[in-house]
């Protein structure tokens, strides 16, 4: 299957939900992974408690396939769902309902002048604010400097986030969730540099 190397989430057919919207189980926990790709994280975390229930929003729909044909074969609770995630999440998911929120190496686009393509901005926070519960726990990782700024801007810039760090402060207690996205696993392998941010939904 060919996957495309990136999409351009700018573009006009991106505009409308173009996914299914999941039917969850309100009586089990949430966890997100914002731009999944092919989910390894999730995957990962749902090995480690199978009890709670995974979602991964994606914009390339042959990942989303991907991910959902590999979560049935495995019989596991991992979903991944189409969409642009700045226009869709709360179409996605319930107000209040997800109790962690995770951005793992969000975007390829860290050129200036893709600058409107980047996935975290204050749309995507106003979106998590959302869709979170309170103490909802909300994790950044990036290897991108840029993005790193972005992404601390647009949670400082909205006071339904508490950093768990201090106020415009990297976390730096590396990544407390015992598992690795594939970003994650090769930036760890090559030795870049990792900028985290942990929020607390107030
Ligand atoms: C660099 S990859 C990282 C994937 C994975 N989180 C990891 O750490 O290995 C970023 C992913 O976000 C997806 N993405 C970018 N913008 C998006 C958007 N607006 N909505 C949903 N997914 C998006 C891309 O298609 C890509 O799969």
């Amino acid at each position: 299957m060919r996957i495309r190397q990136h999409v351009n989430p700018r573009a006009p057919h991106y505009e409308q939900f173009p996914g299914v919207k999941p039917q969850l189980d309100a009586t089990r926990e949430l966890e997100i992974e914002v731009g999944c790709a092919d989910a390894q994280f999730l995957f990962e975390r749902a090995a480690r408690d199978a009890r709670a229930q995974y979602v991964g929003l994606e914009i390339r729909e042959e990942l989303v396939d991907l991910v959902n044909r590999q979560a049935r074969l495995r019989g596991v609770p991992v979903l991944a769902v189409f969409c642009q995630a700045q226009l869709h999440m709360t179409q996605v998911f319930a107000p209040g309902t997800v109790a962690r929120a995770f951005v793992n190496f969000p975007d390829p686009w860290f050129k200036r002048r893709h600058q409107n393509r980047r996935m975290v901005d204050a749309v995507l926070a106003d979106a998590i604010a959302q869709v979170t519960r309170p103490d909802a726990e909300v994790f950044v990782q990036t290897d991108v400097w840029d993005i790193a700024l972005d992404a601390l801007s647009a949670f400082e810039g909205d006071d339904r986030f508490e950093n768990r760090a201090g106020e415009w402060t990297f976390w730096r207690a590396g990544n407390p969730y015992g598992v690795r996205s594939w970003r994650e696993q090769n930036a760890e392998e090559t030795g870049l540099m990792v900028w985290r941010l942990m929020y607390r939904r107030r």
